[in-house]
């Protein structure tokens, strides 16, 4: 293992015992919510949220058990937000982490409840933060804006509105990338930043915005270039989906020297801090190489 992967693996086994906590805890009635619910957290992912989270936290000097109930309820509106892009009326996707995706499992009725119910878990355990102090408040409160109607609602909104447009235009496609999946990036390396007053906040949320510009590209571009086996989820499916993505508008070459352009400026953003970046510099180079 790299240095790298190895940070990468402890950061995620951090996040995986808080995970398995709050799963085992989970007793729903019926029974079968707790089973949906974790049958779609626990199929896997690269939980690359949460890492950002931590990484961003050890960088700012962070103690991470403050940052780990603020990384859970992440992943949980991350997994939400997928068991729902994959209902039949949105992607139509029939896996997800390699496997059966909620709704071909549990049925749509139940794969709704399931991403409901992760989203309200959520705002129980961002709510529960509040009480301890001003600043989990204003971190809570940037969350749910990044995941609501002005943030990753807004974006699949639009993505939704867009589908089988003629045209692609650039603003439009700016709009949905930096809703449907920028801003929830954004909210992993700003959390912990609000948590400490506020630190590096412009540095933080310029490099969460290009960052996730970043991971939507290179999600377009393994839709098109992916495997099954590696991505656990369907291929070919955006262009099937009439989808408005960088693809259709630049082409494949494009959208590799436009992802190359933001590991620069990522890069770029990551020398004006003092502290040791070198995780975070290989975590760009991950989310722009990525077959996974
Ligand atoms: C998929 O996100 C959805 C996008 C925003 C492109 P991830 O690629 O982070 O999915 P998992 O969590 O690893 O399954
Ligand atoms: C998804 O974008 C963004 C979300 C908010 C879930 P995609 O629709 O491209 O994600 P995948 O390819 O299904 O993972
Ligand atoms: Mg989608
Ligand atoms: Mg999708
Ligand atoms: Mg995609």
């Amino acid at each position: 293992m790299t240095q790298f992967e190895d940070k990468y693996s402890e950061y995620r086994k951090a996040f995986e015992e808080i995970l398995t906590e709050f799963c085992n805890k989970l007793n729903c009635k019926p029974k079968i919510l707790s089973e949906s619910l974790k049958y779609s957290l626990q199929l896997g992912g690269k939980r690359v949220r949460p890492v950002l989270m931590l990484a961003a936290g050890e960088l700012l000097g962070i103690n991470r058990k403050k940052l780990l109930n603020f990384a859970l309820a992440l992943e949980l509106i991350h997994t939400y937000s997928l068991i729902h892009d994959d209902l039949p009326e949105m992607d139509n996707d029939d896996f997800r982490r390699g496997k059966p995706s909620n709704h071909k499992v549990f049925g749509v009725g139940n794969a709704v409840l399931a991403g409901d119910g992760l989203l309200n878990t959520a705002y129980s355990i961002l709510l529960r933060e509040c009480f301890n102090g001003e600043e989990n408040v204003s971190a809570a409160k940037y969350i749910c804006d990044c995941a609501g109607i002005s943030g990753m609602i807004a974006g699949q909104s639009a993505d939704l509105l867009h589908e089988n447009d003629g045209e692609v235009d650039e603003d439009i496609l700016n709009f949905i990338y930096e809703n449907k999946t920028a801003k929830l990036i954004s909210a992993a390396v700003v959390t912990p930043s609000i948590l400490c007053g506020g630190k590096f906040y412009s540095e933080l949320s310029a490099f969460g915005r290009d960052i996730g510009f970043l991971f939507q590209i290179t999600d377009d571009i393994l839709d098109v270039e992916g495997s099954f086996e590696n991505l656990g989820k369907s291929v070919g499916k955006d262009n099937a989906e009439g989808k408005y993505t960088e693809v259709r508008l630049y082409g494949l070459d494009g959208c590799k020297l436009k992802a190359d352009l933001l590991t620069d400026k990522c890069l770029k953003i990551l020398e004006s801090f003092d502290g040791d970046t070198e995780f975070l510099r290989e975590l760009t180079y991950f989310v722009r190489q990525r077959i996974n």
